[in-house]
């Protein structure tokens, strides 16, 4: 089915000017970026779009990590495009992920790990909603 998801292109990819390098993976899987800005979050904004995490002992270091340089936020859409991206970004360790994914292309570490994408449909509709209004959204 025809889905939209929401993704992140992390501060240790911004910092590297791996922007476009990461949209290329994106639309070569056919994905349509139909929405995207670069941003610098809150602290505030980091830390609620991560609640789920609050308890983790890495919830700290990671509201840091995502605040310290600007990410790009993006609504892609396409057949499946929650599965289909998070298939494209590799696993959250790119110790894990396989070849030719954006983590294992790219990523540093678990934590620097280049991309955020929705693990679910309903999660998608939540975190598009936290970024982006309805007239930014032009599938
Ligand atoms: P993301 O898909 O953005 O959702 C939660 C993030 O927490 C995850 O990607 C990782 O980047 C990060 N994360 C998961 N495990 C660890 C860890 N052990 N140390 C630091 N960050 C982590």
């Amino acid at each position: 089915a025809l889905e939209r998801t929401f993704s992140i292109i992390k501060p240790d990819a911004t910092r590297r000017n791996l922007t476009g390098a990461v949209n290329s993976y994106i639309e070569k899987a056919g994905l349509r970026i139909i929405a995207q800005k670069r941003i610098l979050l809150t602290k505030a904004q980091a830390e609620t779009f991560y609640a789920v995490h609050k308890e983790r002992p890495f919830f700290g270091e990671l509201v840091e990590f995502m605040i310290s340089e600007p990410i790009v936020v993006q609504v892609l859409q396409g057949d499946d495009a929650v599965a289909k991206y998070r298939e494209v970004m590799g696993a959250t360790n790119p110790a894990n992920a396989a070849e030719g994914t954006i983590r294992k292309d790219f990523a540093l570490s678990v934590g620097e790990n280049s991309a955020h994408g929705s693990d679910s449909l309903e999660n998608a509709a939540i975190e598009i909603a936290q970024f982006f209004s309805g007239n930014e959204i032009v599938g």
